[in-house]
C-alpha cells in the first residue's frame, strides 16, 4: 500500500506545521504528500485532533470526538453481537459466505468496505478481526460508522430506494482538489487551510448533512432471504425507521439529528483549533436505545478493543437510559376499579419517539408488567415478570423458539403478555431470528408513532397480527384492558404497572447458542453475564382499587 495515506506516516513524518490548542498537537502534510488513504478515508485519530477540547460556556463538555467515540455507531464493527450474528449468518448459509461479509459490512464497517470496493474487492469482516490492530486499515476497520465516512456523503440521491441499505454515494474529488468533508457552516479560507493541511480535507458547506435522508441510507435495511441451496426466496423489512418517521406527525417537525444530535444553541467554537464561533453545534452523542451494548462493551472492554473510556461509555449508557426513562414513553392507568371478585384497569401507552417504539434492530421489545396486590402486600396477580436469565415469565416465544405470543386487546390471564415486539418467520412459517431466513413478520405490533395512520400504512411498514384489527391500537399508541380474577383477595388492591424494554431479547440471544462457534460463544457468554441487567423501565404508574 506503499504511498497511499492519509494517516500521517510515523516514519515519512513531514511535521512542517505544529499547531498546540488545549492540549492538541496536530501536524501539518506535506502538499506533496500523496493521495489519502486508498484515496478515501482518514481514522478518527485524524478528526478527533482538533474537534476535540470544546466546552460550552456553561462548563459542559461539546468535545465531538469523544460524544462520538462513546456512540453505539462508533462501535458498530466492535459489537460482539454483530460479530456474532455475521458469523452465524456465514454457518446457516455457508455459500455466500463472502457476499454475507461484504454486506454485513457495508454499514457496521463503511470504512475498509467501501475501500475494498474502490479497489473492485469485496468487503471482509473476519479478515479483520480480532480488531485493535495499529495499521491504519485495522484503525479503518475498528472505526465503524466514523466522522470521514458521514462528512464525506453526497447529496446524491438521498431519499431514494437507490440510496437505502447503504446506498450512499461517497465524495470522489476530480482532478487534485482535496476531498470536501461536508458539515452545516460555510468556513473561510483561512480555515479551510487549516484542516486541509494537516487533513488533506477541506470542510464544505453542504447542508444535505441536516436532512434525515442521510440517516436514512443505512437505518434503511431491507435484507434478502436465501433457501436451502442458496437460492433467493424473498426479502424483509428488517429496519425502516426512516419510512416509519416518514409517515408519522413528525416528518415536517423534527429530523433524526434534531433528536439524535441535540443541539447546543449559543455560539461556540466547533474546532479547538481556530474555529470560528458558530451557533448550533450538533453533539455527537447519538442516543439510542441500546444501553445494554454500550454496557457490554464497557464490562468487556479490552477484549473487544474498546477505544472509548470507562466514564465515556457510562456516561453514554447512563445518557441512554435518561432518554429511554424521560423522550421514550409514557403510560397511564386510566381505570382501576374491583368487584365482585375482579379487578379491571385501563392502561394507556403513548409512543413519543419519531418511529415505532421499538424501532430500528428486531431484537429489541417493549413490555408491560402488571402487579396487583392486596391488602397485606401479597401477590394476587402479575403478567410480564422479567426473570434474572432475561426471560419474561408467560412469553411463549421465551418458552419455546417455536411459538411467540400474539397481540392482546384484553388481558385475563398471567401466561399471557403485552409485548410490543416484530417477529419475523421463515418460508415455513416458522418464527426465525435469522435474518437470512426471514420472509415474512408473523406479529409486528410495535408502538406507533404520533400520526401514523395503519390503514394507509404500505407493506414495508405495515401493522402485522392482533394489532391490526385492535381498534384502539392507533398512531401514537396503544389502549390494554385487564380483567384479572383475584378471588377473596382484600382490598384495596395496589396495582403497579412497568413498562419495560430490553434492547436484545432473550430468544435472539439465545438462538445462537446453538452455532460451534468463537464469535456466538462468547456473546452468549456475555449476555448470561449481564442479562439481570438486560432491561430497563420506560415509564411507571401506580394505582389503588376502590
Ligand atoms: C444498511 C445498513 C446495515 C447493514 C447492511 C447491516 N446492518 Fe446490522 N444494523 C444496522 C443498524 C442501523 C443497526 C442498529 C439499529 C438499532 O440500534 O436498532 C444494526 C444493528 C445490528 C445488530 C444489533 C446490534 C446490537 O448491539 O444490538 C446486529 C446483531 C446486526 N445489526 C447484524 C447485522 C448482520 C448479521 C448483517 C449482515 C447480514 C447486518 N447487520 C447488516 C445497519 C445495518
Ligand atoms: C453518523 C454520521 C456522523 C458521524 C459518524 C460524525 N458526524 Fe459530524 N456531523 C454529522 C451531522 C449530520 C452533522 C450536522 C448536524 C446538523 O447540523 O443538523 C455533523 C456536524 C459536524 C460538525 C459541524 C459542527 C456541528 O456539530 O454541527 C463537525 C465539525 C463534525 N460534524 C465533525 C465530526 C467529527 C470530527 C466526527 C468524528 C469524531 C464526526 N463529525 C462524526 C454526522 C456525523
Ligand atoms: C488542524 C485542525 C483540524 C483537523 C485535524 C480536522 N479539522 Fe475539521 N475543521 C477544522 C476547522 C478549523 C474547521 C472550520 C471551523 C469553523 O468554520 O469554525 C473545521 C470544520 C469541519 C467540519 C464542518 C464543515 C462545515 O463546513 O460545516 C467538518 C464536518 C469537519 N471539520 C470534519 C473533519 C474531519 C472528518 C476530520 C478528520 C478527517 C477533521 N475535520 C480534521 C479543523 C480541523
Ligand atoms: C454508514 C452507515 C450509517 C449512517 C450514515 C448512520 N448510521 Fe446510525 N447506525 C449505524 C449502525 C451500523 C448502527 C448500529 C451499531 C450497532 O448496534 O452495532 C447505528 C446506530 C445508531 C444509533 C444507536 C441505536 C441504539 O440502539 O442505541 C443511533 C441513535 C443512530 N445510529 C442514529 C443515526 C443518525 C441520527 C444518523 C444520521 C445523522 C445515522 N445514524 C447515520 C449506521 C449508520
Ligand atoms: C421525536 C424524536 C425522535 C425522532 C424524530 C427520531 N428519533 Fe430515533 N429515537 C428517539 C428516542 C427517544 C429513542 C429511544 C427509544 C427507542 O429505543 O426507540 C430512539 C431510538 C432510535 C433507535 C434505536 C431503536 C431501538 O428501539 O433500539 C434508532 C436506530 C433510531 N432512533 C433512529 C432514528 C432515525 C433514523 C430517525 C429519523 C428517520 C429517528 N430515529 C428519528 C427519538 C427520535
Amino acid at each position: 500500500m506503499a504511498g497511499s495515506r492519509w494517516l500521517l506516516p510515523a516514519a515519512a513524518a513531514w511535521l512542517l506545521t505544529l499547531f498546540a490548542a488545549q492540549g492538541a498537537t496536530v501536524a501539518a502534510r506535506a502538499p506533496h504528500d500523496p493521495p489519502l488513504t486508498h484515496g478515501m478515508f482518514a481514522p478518527s485519530s485524524e478528526c478527533i485532533a482538533c474537534h476535540n477540547s470544546l466546552t460550552a460556556a456553561t462548563g459542559e463538555d461539546l468535545s465531538i470526538g469523544i460524544a462520538w467515540r462513546a456512540s453505539m455507531m462508533a462501535n458498530a464493527s466492535r459489537d460482539p453481537y454483530w460479530q456474532a450474528s455475521v458469523r452465524r449468518e456465514t454457518i446457516d448459509h455457508p455459500m455466500h459466505k463472502a457476499d454475507i461479509e461484504d454486506e454485513c459490512s457495508i454499514c457496521h464497517m463503511p470504512m475498509v468496505r467501501a475501500a475494498a470496493h474502490a479497489g473492485s474487492r469485496k468487503g471482509e469482516v473476519f479478515a479483520h478481526l480480532p480488531l485493535g490492530g495499529e495499521d491504519e486499515v485495522a484503525q479503518l476497520a475498528e472505526d465503524g460508522v466514523s466522522c470521514a465516512l458521514c462528512h464525506q456523503i453526497t447529496p446524491e440521491g438521498l431519499g431514494t430506494r437507490k440510496s437505502f441499505v447503504g446506498g450512499f454515494v461517497l465524495n470522489t474529488p476530480v482532478g487534485g482538489d482535496p476531498r470536501a468533508m461536508f458539515g452545516p457552516f460555510k468556513a473561510d479560507s483561512a480555515r479551510q487551510s487549516v484542516m486541509h493541511s494537516v487533513t488533506g480535507a477541506r470542510p464544505s458547506e453542504g447542508r444535505h448533512v441536516q436532512q434525515s435522508e442521510l440517516c436514512a441510507t443505512c437505518h434503511t435495511l431491507i435484507t434478502q432471504a436465501f433457501g436451502a441451496s442458496g437460492e433467493v426466496i424473498g426479502s424483509i423489512p428488517e429496519q425502516v425507521p426512516y419510512q416509519e418517521w416518514l409517515h408519522s406527525d413528525y416528518k415536517d417537525q423534527r429530523s433524526c439529528q434534531s433528536c439524535h444530535m441535540p443541539r447546543y444553541e449559543q455560539p461556540v467554537r466547533v474546532s479547538s483549533v481556530l474555529g470560528d464561533l458558530r451557533e448550533g453545534l450538533s453533539r455527537h452523542t447519538f442516543i439510542g436505545g441500546n444501553f445494554f451494548m454500550l454496557r457490554m462493551l464497557n464490562r468487556f472492554r479490552n477484549e473487544l478493543a474498546v477505544a472509548a473510556l470507562p466514564g465515556e461509555l457510562d456516561a453514554s449508557a447512563n445518557a441512554t437510559i435518561r432518554q429511554l426513562q424521560q423522550d421514550s414513553a409514557t403510560l397511564t392507568i386510566t381505570r382501576a376499579a374491583a368487584a365482585g371478585g375482579m379487578v379491571e384497569l385501563d392502561l394507556d401507552v403513548r409512543n413519543l419517539t419519531g418511529h415505532k417504539l421499538p424501532s430500528g434492530y428486531p431484537s429489541r421489545r417493549v413490555w408491560l408488567h402488571v402487579t396487583l396486590r392486596d391488602a397485606a402486600g401479597r401477590v394476587v396477580f402479575e403478567s410480564g415478570a422479567i426473570a434474572p436469565d432475561g426471560s419474561i415469565a408467560g412469553n411463549d416465544g421465551d418458552a419455546d423458539a417455536n411459538r411467540f405470543e400474539p397481540h392482546y386487546d384484553e388481558i385475563t390471564r398471567a401466561d399471557q403478555v403485552q409485548i410490543y415486539e416484530s417477529v419475523m418467520q421463515d418460508r415455513a412459517g416458522q418464527p426465525t431470528t435469522g435474518l437470512l431466513q426471514a420472509v415474512e413478520f408473523a406479529k409486528d405490533n410495535r408502538l406507533l408513532p404520533r400520526g401514523f395512520d395503519k390503514a394507509s400504512a404500505e407493506a414495508d411498514i405495515a401493522v402485522h397480527g392482533g394489532a391490526l384489527t385492535d381498534r384502539d391500537f392507533s398512531g401514537g399508541g396503544d389502549h390494554v384492558r385487564y380483567r384479572v380474577a383475584t378471588g377473596s383477595a382484600t382490598g384495596p388492591i395496589t396495582v403497579d404497572v412497568e413498562l419495560r424494554y430490553q434492547p436484545i431479547s432473550f430468544r435472539w440471544a439465545h438462538n445462537l447458542s446453538a452455532y460451534d462457534a468463537a464469535e456466538p460463544k462468547r456473546f452468549v457468554r456475555y449476555f448470561d453475564e449481564l442479562a439481570a441487567a438486560s432491561s430497563t423501565v420506560l415509564a411507571r404508574s401506580t394505582a389503588n382499587t376502590q
